[in-house]
């Protein structure tokens, strides 16, 4: 099974597919060393499913198990003062390695939480759902949200290693599953057509959560997000690609409402916006755009927006471009594999694009 590496100048980690690794002790060991302190972040959803091996694994390293409650709510900073109110109460030093086993919530605290953390100790990323197994797990982005802002507060902070066991998925619900498959897709249909093909061909094989399939997508999301940040790990450049359908995207999740959609099934929307626009600027071919809908469709993720207002579609966008300095950007695709960044989109191509999608 395969041992990709993220290399960057500060040093490497690596990320490690292999189905059944939370059952392998000296996987979950690698990189720890002896009688070092660990102290493993979950969630009380997580923690009853998949915490008792990897706390058997770390039976001799005087492990601490902090047990969140679930959900997007906890991302605060009041989580984080819970959190290193423990670890200081358990004597937990700068030797401590941090442990996140959960989704991409549970990652995104502990990660935050080990960059600061006494100035900072190491931490493991162990993601148990299919988004944060190809998406937030890999890149060191952690973060919290401020009631003004999501994941306003935060560090970037690489992980010493990330350890991805597929087959944590065949527990996580059906939802969630098909929003992470929209970051999956993402992937292909932003820079890599061979893999957009192999999608194509394999969607129906993800979907009943056939084991090499998921560990095949797996592998193949995280190379191509390790590429990214290999290249820009702070979104000074390329990294915006992987912003593909998420301007769209922002503005259904927070239209919808907080929790109505997820994510995932929001940058799945957002994305055949996104291509729509690219079709209409005679960047991509209306078949493209075709296809990208069918697989979209094939992941069981929705292909249309919720009932919104051209005017409160447009304001939510405009949030986005606040946070961007000036003008909104925008992911849209030459083909399907190959993505530009651009601030340049007239007016009435994107209102012909929202209204195409019901939304006038
Ligand atoms: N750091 C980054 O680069 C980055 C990138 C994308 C998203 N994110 C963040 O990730 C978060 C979303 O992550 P998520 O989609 O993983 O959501 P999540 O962590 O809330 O997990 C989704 C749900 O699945 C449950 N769950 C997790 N693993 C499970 C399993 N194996 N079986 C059953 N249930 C399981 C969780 O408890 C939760 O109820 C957001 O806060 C977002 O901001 C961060
Ligand atoms: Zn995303």
């Amino acid at each position: 099974m395969p041992i990709l590496t993220l290399d960057l100048p500060q040093g490497g980690y690596p990320i490690r597919i292999e189905a059944g690794a939370l059952k392998r002790p000296e996987i979950l060991q690698a990189g720890v060393a002896e009688r070092r302190r660990v102290a493993i972040v979950t969630n009380d959803v997580v923690g009853p499913l998949y915490l008792a091996p990897v706390l058997a694994a770390f039976a001799r390293h005087d492990p601490l198990v902090i047990t969140l409650p679930d959900g997007e709510a906890q991302k605060t900073l009041s989580t984080i003062d819970t959190i290193v109110d423990r670890l200081l109460g358990a004597h937990c030093d700068r030797q401590t390695t941090l442990i996140a086993l959960g989704g991409g919530v549970v990652g995104d605290i502990t990660g935050f939480t080990a960059s600061v953390y006494q100035r900072g100790v190491p931490f493991i990323q162990i993601p148990t759902t299919l988004l944060a197994q190809v998406d937030s797990s890999v890149g060191g982005k952690t973060g919290v949200n401020h009631v003004r802002g999501k994941n306003m507060i935060g560090t970037f902070y690489q992980p010493v290693s990330v350890i991805i066991d597929p087959d944590t998925l065949a527990t996580l619900p059906p939802r969630e599953r098909a929003a992470g498959l929209a970051e999956v897709i993402k992937y292909g249909a932003l820079g890599d057509a061979e893999f957009f093909a192999w999608l194509e061909a394999h969607m129906a094989s993800l979907v009943a959560l056939d084991g090499a399939s998921l560990a095949f997508a797996i592998e193949r999301s995280c190379r191509a997000k390790a590429a990214v940040v290999m290249a820009d790990e702070r979104e000074a450049g390329v990294r915006a690609l992987l912003n593909f359908g998420h301007t769209f995207g922002h503005a259904i999740e927070t239209g919808a409402g907080y929790g109505n959609w997820l994510h995932g099934e929001a940058v799945g929307v957002g994305m055949l916006m996104a291509a729509d626009l690219s079709v209409r600027l005679g960047l991509l071919a209306p078949p493209a755009a075709a296809r990208l809908q069918a697989l979209v469709a094939a992941a069981g993720l929705p292909t249309v927006p919720p009932p919104l207002s051209a005017a409160s579609f447009l304001e939510l966008m405009a949030v986005d471009k606040k946070a961007q300095g000036g003008r909104i950007r925008f992911v849209l695709l030459h083909g399907l594999g190959s993505a530009e960044v651009t601030a340049d989109v007239p007016m009435p191509a994107l209102s012909a694009t929202l209204a195409r999608f019901g939304i006038s």
